[in-house]
């Protein structure tokens, strides 16, 4: 049985306890957040044996195998170096950092590490995501679309220290789902968007165009201008030789044309992803399998939204990387 500790009790600490609490193998065991508070509500919520304030009695405790690092994304990059100087196994809630350097610098310390250490990109691990990467595996273009209703303006996701708004915090789910679904390493990206509406000045809504090395191309939509009708907040198509799809209510309806034939197929599935990518977790740790969301996923996402911000600004194409 692993020893799960939860640092960061806000929303997500919440909901990777709830998963935690559903699966075989991993257990509920400690809750660290500055405010002792929350930490004590979800240890009693989720019958835990520590709360504490203080991250160093998190990685001092022999007891804990695997640390959830759920705190804003400013303090990522230094709770993972420590969990794993520590010698914790980690999942880290996406983006990886504000900035694409310190997700470099978590990357590289997820390398030389001999732990699993995975990035919170859930979208992947959807049941109609895995359904629509088998209807059409060998796309032609693929298409996704974030958009949210309007952040609050002191929602810290906006401020470009802590979060770095939400083209940067939602924005990596796209760029992700873009990446997996293309199936190949995204290339360059043109892009335009910019500062629409949200006070702290950081770039609120964009759209871009990416070519992958597989000649996949993509397009990203992602901003917080209202979730369109009909759509939801999330949307992907896919066009390949097999047919087209379209996947809408946050990725629970896939409806597929078959190529050729007259008559559509339409798929209802669950919003799955958490409970989905925390088996996938316990299993990379449990049974040294792959590890299917990990650190290099997680910086070639922040990679593709830091070259479409570079591109809006530039107004010229961007290398993602070489
Ligand atoms: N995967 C997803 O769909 C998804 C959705 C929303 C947010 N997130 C990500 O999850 C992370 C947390 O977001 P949230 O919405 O849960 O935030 P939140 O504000 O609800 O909770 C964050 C908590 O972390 C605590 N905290 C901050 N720094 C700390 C530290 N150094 N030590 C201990 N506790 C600390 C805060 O006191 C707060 O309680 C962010 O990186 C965010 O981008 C992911």
């Amino acid at each position: 049985m692993l020893n799960a500790a939860i640092i960061g009790c806000g929303e997500m600490g919440r909901i990777h306890a709830e998963c935690i609490e559903k699966i075989d193998g991993i257990r509920n065991w400690a809750f660290c957040d500055l405010d002792l508070s929350r930490a004590e509500s979800l240890r009693d919520r989720f019958h835990g044996a520590l709360a504490t304030q203080y991250v160093s009695e998190i990685f001092s405790q022999p007891a804990i195998e695997v640390v959830y690092i759920t705190t804003q994304t400013n303090s990522h990059l230094s709770l993972t170096l420590a969990a794993l100087q520590a010698g914790k196994h980690v999942l880290i809630e996406k983006p990886l950092a504000v900035s694409l350097t310190e997700a470099m610098q978590i990357h590289q310390a997820a390398e030389q590490s001999n732990k699993v250490v995975m990035v919170g990109m859930k979208f992947r691990f959807y049941a109609l995501i895995q359904k629509a990467r088998r209807l059409i595996n060998n796309p032609f273009m693929v298409s996704v679309q974030v958009m949210d209703d309007p952040w609050p303006e002191h929602f810290w996701a906006n401020d470009p220290v802590i979060g770095g708004g939400n083209v940067v915090s939602q924005g990596v789910h796209g760029s992700d789902l873009l990446c997996y679904l293309a199936g190949g390493d995204p290339r360059q990206v043109f892009a335009s968007g910019a500062n629409y509406h949200q006070p702290t000045g950081v770039i609120d809504n964009l759209a871009a165009t990416f070519s992958f090395e597989n000649g996949v191309s993509g397009s990203l939509v992602v901003g917080d201008t209202g979730q369109p009708p009909a759509l939801g907040k999330f949307c992907v198509q896919m066009f390949g030789s097999e047919g087209s799809l379209l996947l809408t209510e946050r990725l629970t309806r896939l409806a597929f044309h078959p190529k050729g034939k007259a008559e559509n197929l339409e798929f209802h599935g669950e919003e799955d992803g958490f409970l989905q990518e925390n088996r996938a977790l316990i299993k990379s740790i449990l049974e040294n399998a792959p590890v299917p969301a990990s650190t290099w996923d997680g910086y070639m996402a922040q990679a593709m939204i830091d070259a479409a911000i570079r591109s809006l600004k530039s107004k010229k194409v961007e290398l993602v990387s070489e």
